[in-house]
């Protein structure tokens, strides 16, 4: 099977060059599945019905999120009923959504995404480890789905690959968000999960991670807000990780970065 796993998309030009690129990429790769990470996209803070459907028709599967998920309160209007958006699975019980769905693939395959979220340097959640799990003791790979990805939003690195270590030979990749740059350590674990500790981010690289760089060096250099957080409008790269999995096993061939477009030096997996 052959996996995309897009960083968090950040506002319109996140949602431009996945517009003009992901159907292409889609076809060009031959790829079975695509989760991108969602929690940016309305305006570089959370999601919306309108900018989720956007998001759905350039070839997006499933829209996973993180620490943003519930930065516009419209997602509560439709997080019930929409199994095609998460957000972070270690959440208290009866928050509203879901962080752990299993889907169909349109040949059929069965693919289990879960979107847990690190502790380290951010809100005290639930255990990501214990969430993780559960969810993999319940749906194992092979029995219960063909393929298993864990969307690990966190922002310590550390975090990120311990969580890499902890699925490794049960999940077919472990792909690192939240961080909005891409690592240069796309590899298949010792026991066949595929790795990167951060995907990176749809977004303008003339920024600070996404945003305007005015108002970031605002606060960095004056210690003073002086407005919002915008985001950067130039030219975005779309960043991604693809990942190819054994049909036999559900666990990798290999991972490959994907960087289209915008500033970044461009790669692309050779299938
Ligand atoms: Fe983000
Ligand atoms: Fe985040």
């Amino acid at each position: 099977m052959r996996i995309l796993l897009i960083g968090d998309v950040i506002g319109r030009p996140g949602r431009d060059v996945l517009a003009a690129e992901l159907m292409p990429l889609r076809d060009r790769l031959g790829l079975d599945f695509v989760v991108a990470n969602g929690e940016n996209a309305a305006g570089g803070f959370g999601l919306t019905r309108s900018i989720a459907n956007e998001l759905f028709a350039t070839g997006v599967d499933v829209l996973t999120t993180g620490n943003h998920w519930l930065d516009q309160k419209e997602i509560l209007n439709f997080i019930d009923d929409e199994d095609r958006v998460l957000r972070p699975l270690n959440y208290p019980k009866g928050t509203p959504g879901r962080g752990a769905s299993l889907y169909q693939t349109r040949r059929g395959a069965r693919v289990l995404v879960l979107n847990p979220m690190g502790r380290t340097f951010m809100d005290a959640l639930d255990d990501p480890f214990a969430a993780v799990d559960v969810q993999l003791s319940a749906c194992p790979l092979r029995e219960g789905a063909d393929a298993i990805i864990v969307d690990m939003h966190a922002e310590a690195t550390s975090e990120k690959m311990a969580m890499g270590h902890f699925c490794d030979g049960r999940a077919s990749c472990v792909i690192g968000t939240h961080s909005h740059v891409p690592t240069a350590d796309a590899q298949v674990l010792p026991q066949g999960t595929a790795y990167q500790t951060d995907a990176g981010a749809c977004a303008d690289y003339d920024s600070v991670i996404g945003m305007d760089k005015f108002e970031p060096l605002q606060r960095f250099t004056k210690k003073m807000p002086t407005g919002r957080m915008t985001p950067a409008m130039g030219p975005a790269t779309l960043c991604a990780v693809f990942v190819e999995t054994f049909d036999q096993t559900g666990l990798a061939l290999r991972a490959e970065p994907v960087r289209i477009g915008g500033r970044l030096i461009p790669t692309s997996p050779s299938v």
